[in-house]
């Protein structure tokens, strides 16, 4: 049967006790669960609860379908998750660290919500995943369109300025799911948004993710101090264990003695991706190919660094959805976005949003087969 492309609202993802943070009572009947198919029957479910990716069926190389994305089957279990994992959200204002939660704009400092040792992550203690986001389907050429709309608020989380967030997921005929970011703010602030998806491409909750094949293409990283703040440096990966210039085992060189591996407790940096001077489009950032199945995810982007995180604080505590454990480096995220701490990095590119301006970046999650 050929599936038409087809986006629905599958249920109303309504909870009935008042979770630790981040929603008014008043919000929980708008609480969705929206379904995008495409003709080929791949699979993307969001909720505007943090603008999450609930689940992403794509087929391995005999067609089998299975889900990819870390996550739960209902809101609650987002909400109430313990280590706060960012499964499948869309993290902001601003992802990724902060030092110190302080920056300064125009002389003056602005002092942010600190939820990560003495540092700011993921845009604060209710950032941007544990809002409940306006949602409207969009009619578009090939594809099918989720538009979410969030508002900040002037001094949310301690950012100046309110900021009017669009992120528009667009599921298309060749199996790709395509994000696209809008922002514009009524006072200067810096915004960094991105996606948080853990990806495991034998299938969530099917162990680790150690054998996939991972390419970076990328030639430098930001190397980290203990609190995993850039030091400023733009790192040579060659010769080191951040060479993923040519794709290799995501496991092969994760236990090797180096001092940034110890930080991080396995990988979580920020690579700058190599892009051809003068290139503010699309640039292929990251391929990753799971040997068994055969499933490919390829990531393009106009950002110009990625974090990969391997779920290293990932260690079997939480169930996802099909009741499985996620175990130690259980998914992987591939976060597009400026590089960590760039308020306060003046060689870094400026994450700097002015009234008037309009913030505009895309990433686009190819999933394809190899034989
Ligand atoms: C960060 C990790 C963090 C994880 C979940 C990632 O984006 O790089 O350090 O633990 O998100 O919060």
């Amino acid at each position: 049967m050929r599936y038409l492309m087809s986006l629905m609202i599958l249920s109303l993802w309504g909870i009935n006790s008042m979770a630790e943070a981040g929603i008014r009572e008043s919000d929980f009947d708008s609480i969705k669960l929206y379904e995008m198919k495409n003709a080929k029957g791949m699979v993307v479910k969001v909720t505007n609860y943090g603008a999450i990716i609930t689940s992403i069926q794509v087929p391995d190389r005999h067609g089998k379908m299975a889900d990819v994305a870390l996550g739960y089957d209902n809101v609650e279990s987002y909400m109430n998750a313990v280590d706060k994992p960012y499964f499948g959200s869309i993290v902001g204002r601003y992802g990724n660290r902060i030092a110190k939660g302080k920056f300064t704009i125009d002389g003056e400092e602005y002092k942010l919500a600190v939820n990560n040792g003495e540092n700011h992550l993921h845009g604060g203690v209710i950032g941007f995943d544990k809002v409940v986001w306006n949602a409207q389907e969009l009619k578009v050429k090939n594809g099918t369109s989720l538009q979410l709309t969030y508002t900040a608020k002037d001094g949310e989380e301690g950012y100046p300025g309110e900021l009017s967030v669009t992120v528009t997921y667009t599921l298309t005929n060749d199996n790709s799911l395509r994000v696209d970011y809008k922002a514009t703010t009524t006072k200067a602030t810096h915004v960094n948004l991105t996606q948080h998806t853990y990806f495991n491409l034998k299938g969530e909750g099917n162990g680790d993710i150690l054998d996939h094949e991972l390419m970076l293409n990328a030639s430098r990283y930001t190397p980290v101090d203990a609190g995993l703040i850039p030091t400023g440096e733009l790192a040579d990966v060659k010769g080191t264990p951040f060479d993923y210039t040519t794709a290799k085992p995501i496991g092969r060189d994760i236990n090797e003695a180096h001092q940034q591996l110890e930080f991080g407790g396995g990988f979580d940096h920020n690579w700058v991706i190599d892009r051809p001077e003068g290139n503010t489009g699309l640039v292929l950032a990251a391929r990753v190919t799971e040997p068994q199945s055969g499933r490919v995810l390829e990531i393009e982007t106009t950002e110009p660094g990625i974090q990969f995180y391997c779920g290293n604080f990932l260690d079997g505590r939480l169930k996802g959805k099909s009741g499985k454990e996620y175990v130690h480096r259980g998914g992987f995220c591939l976060e597009t976005q400026h590089y960590p701490d760039s308020p306060n990095q003046p060689n870094f590119p400026s994450t700097l949003l002015k009234p008037g301006e309009t913030y505009s970046t895309t990433t686009v999650f190819h999933f394809k087969t190899a034989k």
